[in-house]
């Protein structure tokens, strides 16, 4: 039978979901993305070739996979214009292999000035977002004043929602956050135009799903953002505003839960996040630097620095038990190469005491200290490894320690962002969901 499986990033985003997701979709027929919108970044690596997905699936890259923009989604027509035809021009397909859905709701153009003004006037608290305007949006959606893909295709609708909606958010940012204004027909036109471009693409994609599911296609749901990110599960507030957890990927594709069967974590083998907010590990100074170079961290979307951090031990056993992970990808790990000593973070101390789940109050948050363990490190290259048993012994000691910490299984070791630089080990349940896989990673 054919599997269903979700894939969720671990931590505060970046893990490098856009690779795994492109290695693991060979073996699949169908590539869903189900939250957030075009403040994700997902890099996909091709020999020389470098690509950037922000709201298409990064399925897409492989001819003839169909990808699904889900309902959960929300989608700024522009920018995905500007993505398809970049696409295009790279020679990449989208005829036939791209389905929109008509329930996802649409950033319009004051979203964006929205997410800016109220950046600036949150100040200090501000939350650090990638200024795409994907909260606003949900917070339309929320309050049903929200503006779906199917609305822009009936022109009277989209005109009448258009004005309720200005009427209100021009108060809003004129008033209270003494920003720009936008007109009705200015606005109307340009999403017209846009209309003309997407309608072909937008269906009923739950109905699609659910008919591939029921012909036998095997389904990979692509996350966005991450765990900690998460609008209930994550550090709230410093987070962004859909459910970027496993239970996200059933309400925004209109996939019942009693048709997956698994999920994939994705985790770095040290930790980054952009924006502000929480972040018990980070390092600072030269050592977040070197990390940071070696690393690439620069954000995928906005170009910002990422801080970096050790890895924490506590926020992944909390990603496997909101997401109920079976295995887990790992990433990154050749960043970690020229490190002598390795920090593992094993708990939280907090008031005394030493606590081993993530808590999520802010004070909370803000007080504790990481516990940490060293581990060495192994000072020599792991990129081309082809197995595990090709890795250095001290690398296979501290893989075998995450693991034991995480308590699921590793599927596949990346050390390098090219397709070919990735482990598969043996034994995990990604190559029972796949069998294939096992001829494609050698
Ligand atoms: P995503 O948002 O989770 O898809 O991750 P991003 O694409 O934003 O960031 C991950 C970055 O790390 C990208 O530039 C990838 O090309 C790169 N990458 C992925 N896996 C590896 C790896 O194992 N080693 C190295 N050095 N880079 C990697
Ligand atoms: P991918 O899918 C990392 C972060 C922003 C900010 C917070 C809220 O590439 O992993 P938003 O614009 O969503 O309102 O910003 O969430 N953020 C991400 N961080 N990777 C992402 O996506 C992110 N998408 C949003 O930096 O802290
Ligand atoms: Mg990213």
């Amino acid at each position: 039978m054919s599997k269903n499986i979700v894939v969720i990033g671990a931590q505060w985003g970046d893990e490098g979901k856009g690779k795994v997701v492109d290695v693991i979709t060979p073996h699949v027929d169908v590539v869903v993305r189900f939250s957030g919108g075009n403040n994700a970044g997902h890099t996909v690596v091709v020999g020389r070739e470098k690509y950037v997905l922000h709201t298409i699936p990064s399925g897409i890259l492989h001819n003839g996979r169909r990808c699904i923009i889900g309902c959960g989604v929300v989608i700024d027509p522009g920018s995905l214009i500007e993505e398809m035809e970049s696409l295009v021009q790279r020679g990449v397909s989208l005829d036939g292999n791209l389905y929109i859905s008509k329930n996802a709701h649409l950033i319009m153009p004051y979203h964006p000035a929205l997410d800016r003004a109220s950046e600036a006037k949150l100040g200090k608290r501000r939350i650090g977002t990638t200024g795409k305007g994907v909260g606003p949006a949900y917070v339309d959606k929320a309050a049903r004043v929200g503006i779906r893909m199917a609305d822009l295709l009936d022109e009277r609708l989209f005109r009448e929602k258009l004005e309720f909606n200005l009427a209100q958010k021009n108060r809003l940012l004129r008033d209270f956050y003494d920003a720009e204004t936008f007109g009705v027909e200015a606005i109307l036109n340009q999403y017209l135009r846009y209309a003309g471009w997407l309608a072909p693409y937008i269906t009923d994609t739950a109905l699609l799903l659910s008919k591939w599911i029921e012909s036998g296609y095997s389904v990979l749901f692509e996350g966005a953002q991450a765990t900690m990110l998460d609008i209930d599960h994550g550090t709230y507030p410093y987070i962004t505003s859909s459910s970027t957890t496993a239970g996200g990927a059933v309400t925004g594709t209109g996939v019942p839960p009693t048709k997956i069967h698994g999920v994939l974590g994705v985790a770095k083998a040290y930790s980054t996040r952009v924006g502000g907010g929480p972040f018990p590990t980070e390092m600072t100074g030269k050592l977040a630097e070197t990390i940071r170079a070696r690393g690439k961290e620069y954000g995928a979307t906005t170009g910002r620095p990422r801080r970096c951090g050790w890895f924490d031990g506590v926020v992944l056993r909390y990603a496997v038990r909101i997401n109920g992970f079976d295995t887990v990808a790992l990433t990154k790990l050749d960043v970690l190469d020229q490190c002598e000593t390795l920090k593992l973070c094993t708990g939280y101390r907090w008031r005394g005491d030493i606590i081993t789940d993530f808590p999520g109050e802010e004070t909370a948050l803000a007080e504790l200290e990481p516990v940490y363990e060293d581990v060495e490190g192994w000072m020599t290259s792991t990129a081309g490894a082809k197995n595990e048993a090709d890795l250095p012994a001290k690398a296979r000691r501290y893989l075998e320690r995450l693991e034991e910490l995480i308590g699921v299984p590793f599927c596949l070791i990346s050390t390098g962002a090219q397709r070919d630089e990735t482990i598969l080990c043996e034994d995990s349940p990604l190559l029972r969901w796949y069998p294939s896989v096992r001829s494609s990673i050698v």
